[in-house]
C-alpha cells in the first residue's frame, strides 16, 4: 500500500539567486531551517551537483529516521531536484529559483515542490495526518524564507549565562559538549555567502583549524592555509579539495614560533597583494616543557602571542584592502586563570608551568584583540576573540593527556569547537560586533575573577612591549 502527498510553496526573497540556490541545495545545512531535522551531513566528495549525497536524520516523535538524499538534477542557480529515501517514504523535492515578476526588483522567487510517496504503516497513517503534515511543510518553507531574510540581531548573553559565568563552575560546564548542545538551541541560520572571500587560517593541519578550513571551503571561500610542515599541509590541501571540490586552496609554509618565518610569510602575502577578508589566528600549542626558540624567545610567548601580533600587524594593509575585514583570534578559556604580567610575558624556566605560560599568552591575545578592535574600527576591520570550549583535538590529546582521558565523554568534537570560528567568519550579524570574546556564538565576560583584571596602564604596556618587538625585529 502507498499514499502520495503533493505540496507546492512559493516565496520571494531579496537575496541573489546564486546565494539562495547554493544555500538551499546544500542539504548539510537543512537543519538550520527545517526544525524536524536533527542531523545533516554531505557524505559524498566534491562540489555539490548531480550525484551528491546527504545523510539527514529526521525526528518523528521519539524516533529518529535516517533519510538519504541524492541530487538527481542540478541546473546552477535555477533548478535542483533532490530525492530522499527512507524506510517509510520517498520524497522528491524540486527547488526552482526564478527572477521576481517585477524585472526591476532585486532578489528572486523560490518555488518548492514536494512529492512524497509513503509506504507501509506510514501510508496507512498519512490520510489521518495529512493536514498536520501539510501544515508542517508550509511552516518549514516559511522558516526557510525567514532564514534567507538574514536579519538576525547580534546575540547577547542571557541573565542566566551571566550568572553561570559569575559562579565559574556552571560557566565552565558550558565548555563541554553539553554546553555546546545547549547553546546550539538558540542559534540562527547562517545564510550569508562567503563564496570567493579570501580567508587565511593558521594551524589548518589539525583539530580546530582543519575543521574551520573544511567548513569554509565547503562554503566556497578562497583559502590560504598556513602550515609548518609542507607534506602535512599539502595532504590537508588535497583532502579539502577532494572533500569539498573547492580548488581555491593555497598553502603557505611557516613555523609560526619563528619570527623570521612570520616576517617572510607576511612579506609573501603582501607581495601577492590579495585582499584578506578574514584572518583566523588559530595555530597554537601548549608546551609542558620549558622551551626557547632558536631566536631566543620562550616558545609559548613566541607562538601564542608575538607571532599572531606580528602577523596581524603586518597584514593590516591587506585587511584594509578588503573593505570590510574580520580578524578572529583563537584564545582559550584557560586565560581566565591568568592576569597579564608584563615583566613575565616570557615565563622564566624556574617554576615554569606550561598551562600558566599558555594562559598568560592567551590573556595577552584577548587584550590585543580589544586594542585592535578600537584602533581599526575606522578601517572597517572588526576584531573578534573566541574560545572553543574543550574540544577533543590532537593538540589536547598530546599536551593534556590526563585531562583528555578524564574528560573523554564531555569533550566536543573539533567541528563543534570550531563552530564559533566559522560563525564569526561568515554570519551577517557579526558586522555589528567588534572587540568581544565569544564562546558558542555568544559574547562572554573576559574575567571570571577580579584578581585577573589588568588596568589601562598594563594594557598600554602590553601593546608597547609588543610594538617594541615589532620595531626591533622588523626594521
Ligand atoms: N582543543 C581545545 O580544547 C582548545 C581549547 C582552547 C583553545 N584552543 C586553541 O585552539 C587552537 C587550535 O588548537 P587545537 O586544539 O586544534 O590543536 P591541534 O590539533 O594541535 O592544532 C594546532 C594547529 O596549530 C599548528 N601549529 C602548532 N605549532 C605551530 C607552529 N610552530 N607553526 C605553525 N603551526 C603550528 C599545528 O600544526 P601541526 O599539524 O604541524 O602540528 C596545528 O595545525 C590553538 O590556538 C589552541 O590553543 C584549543
Amino acid at each position: 500500500m502507498s499514499y502520495s502527498l503533493h505540496m507546492q510553496e512559493q516565496f520571494q526573497t531579496h537575496r541573489r539567486a546564486e546565494d539562495v540556490f547554493d544555500y538551499i541545495v546544500d542539504f548539510s545545512r537543512i537543519d538550520e531551517w527545517d526544525h524536524s531535522i536533527v542531523d545533516a551531513k554531505k557524505i559524498s566528495d566534491g562540489l555539490i551537483g548531480v550525484g551528491t549525497i546527504f545523510d539527514v536524520t529526521y525526528k518523528m516523535g521519539l524516533r529518529k529516521v535516517p533519510i538519504q538524499y541524492k541530487v538527481s538534477e542540478y541546473e546552477p542557480h535555477s533548478k535542483a531536484v533532490l530525492v530522499g529515501e527512507s524506510d517509510n517514504f520517498t520524497a522528491i523535492d524540486t527547488v526552482t529559483i526564478q527572477p521576481k515578476d517585477d524585472p526591476d526588483a532585486q532578489g528572486c522567487q523560490v518555488t518548492w515542490d514536494a512529492h512524497i510517496e509513503f509506504r507501509g504503516a506510514a501510508a496507512k497513517l498519512l490520510p489521518l495526518m495529512k493536514n498536520k503534515v501539510e501544515q508542517a511543510g508550509r511552516k518549514t518553507i516559511q522558516d526557510l524564507a525567514f532564514a534567507l531574510d538574514d536579519n538576525f540581531a547580534l546575540p547577547k548573553p542571557s541573565g542566566l549565562q551571566k550568572l553561570a559565568d559569575k559562579l565559574v563552575i556552571p560557566g565552565m560546564a558550558g565548555f563541554t559538549k553539553f554546553g555546546y548542545r545547549q547553546a546550539k538551541k538558540r542559534w540562527q541560520p547562517v545564510t550569508r555567502s562567503v563564496k570567493g572571500k579570501h580567508i587565511i587560517v593558521s594551524g589548518a593541519t589539525s583539530g580546530l583549524g582543519l575543521a574551520t578550513a573544511l567548513d569554509l571551503a565547503a562554503r566556497g571561500a578562497h583559502l590560504t592555509l598556513v602550515a609548518r610542515d609542507e607534506s602535512k599541509g599539502q595532504g590537508v590541501v588535497d583532502q579539502i579539495k577532494r572533500q569539498t571540490g573547492n580548488t581555491h586552496i593555497a598553502l603557505e609554509i611557516a613555523d609560526l614560533s619563528l619570527m623570521a618565518n612570520v616576517k617572510a610569510l607576511s612579506q609573501r602575502l603582501l607581495e601577492k597583494g590579495d585582499a584578506i577578508d578574514v584572518l583566523v589566528n588559530n595555530a597554537g600549542a601548549l608546551f609542558n616543557e620549558y622551551q626557547v626558540t632558536s631566536e631566543g624567545f620562550e616558545k609559548s610567548f613566541a607562538l601564542l602571542l608575538l607571532s599572531p601580533y606580528l602577523l596581524t600587524e603586518a597584514l593590516h594593509p591587506m585587511l584594509v584592502k578588503a573593505g570590510n575585514a574580520r580578524v578572529i583570534n583563537v584564545s582559550s578559556g584557560g586565560m581566565y586563570a591568568k592576569r597579564i604580567s608584563i615583566n613575565n610575558l616570557q615565563t622564566k624556566e624556574e617554576g615554569y608551568r606550561g598551562t600558566g605560560a599558555y594562559a598568560m599568552c592567551k590573556r595577552g591575545l584577548v587584550i590585543m584583540s580589544e586594542r585592535w578592535a578600537e584602533k581599526w574600527a575606522s578601517d572597517n576591520i572588526s576584531v573578534h576573540c573566541m574560545h572553543p570550549g574543550w574540544a577533543a583535538t590532537p593538540g589536547v590529546e598530546s599536551s593534556l593527556p590526563t585531562f583528555n582521558r578524564i574528560m573523554k565523554y564531555s569533550l566536543r568534537s573539533s567541528e563543534e569547537g570550531a563552530d564559533t570560528i566559522t560563525w564569526l567568519a561568515c554570519a551577517n550579524e557579526v558586522d555589528d560586533a567588534t572587540g568581544l570574546f565569544w564562546l558558542d556564538r555568544v559574547p562572554h565576560t573576559t574575567h571570571l575573577f577580579n584578581s585577573t583584571r589588568e588596568n589601562d596602564a598594563q594594557r598600554d604596556q602590553l601593546e608597547q612591549t609588543l610594538e617594541a618587538y615589532k620595531l626591533k625585529l622588523w626594521q
